[in-house]
């Protein structure tokens, strides 16, 4: 996490404003566009193509870090845009915490889609999650939010800093399912790029 930190043990506020998808203050602002994605999304014609065409914003994520001398609660708050490349939903690229103790809550204030959590193994779950959700996301399982709706999707997350970010594995591994519109509704595909993960991961 690149931020500026600022260690106190005094109570410190920040501000939500879920109308501008601002979080304020914060340690960390990052946008996402389809090209940090271009190794997620399934359809890499589509990827190459949107990406010629203007590549457009994902989603926007803001974290602000509580950092005290015994503790490193963190806050974040993220904004999916509506859209697709091909028939695949705007999605978080997805991520497992590198420590294996840390779970995280996420927190939907708008809009309409499904965490998905996957702990790259032999459980996966895609629960709906939509304004007022709250869910706990166990250590070890890898968690992507995708935006099925038509508006925007906005999250907060409340974790540990030292959970750590890991986004290589995921990647390689993918999500058990891809979360596709067909015929207009979200429809579970399941993953090409994870049956050829678990094949080269036999192999070896
Ligand atoms: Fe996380």
């Amino acid at each position: 996490m690149d931020q500026k930190l600022m260690k106190t043990n005094k109570p410190t506020s920040v501000q939500i404003n879920i109308q501008d998808g601002q979080m304020l203050p914060n340690t960390n602002h990052d946008r996402r566009f389809v090209s940090h994605l271009a190794e997620q999304f399934s359809d890499q014609l589509a990827t190459k193509d949107t990406i010629k065409n203007g590549d457009p914003l994902v989603y926007e994520l803001f974290h602000h870090a509580f950092i005290t001398d015994k503790t490193d609660m963190a806050l974040g708050m993220s904004v999916i845009a509506a859209g697709k490349v091909g028939n695949e939903y705007y999605m978080t690229k997805g991520h497992l915490h590198e420590s294996d103790d840390q779970p995280e809550v996420y927190y939907c204030v708008a809009g309409q889609g499904l965490l998905l959590m996957d702990d790259l193994k032999d459980d996966f779950q895609a629960l709906p999650f939509s304004a007022g959700t709250a869910i706990h996301i166990p250590p070890q399982y890898a968690h992507r939010v995708v935006n099925t709706g038509t508006e925007k999707l906005t999250f907060v997350s409340v974790f540990h800093v030292a959970a750590g970010h890991v986004y290589q594995s995921v990647a390689e591994a993918g999500f058990a399912y891809l979360v596709m519109d067909i015929d207009g509704k979200p429809t579970f595909i399941p993953n090409p790029k994870r049956a050829q993960f678990l094949n080269s991961t036999t192999k070896n």
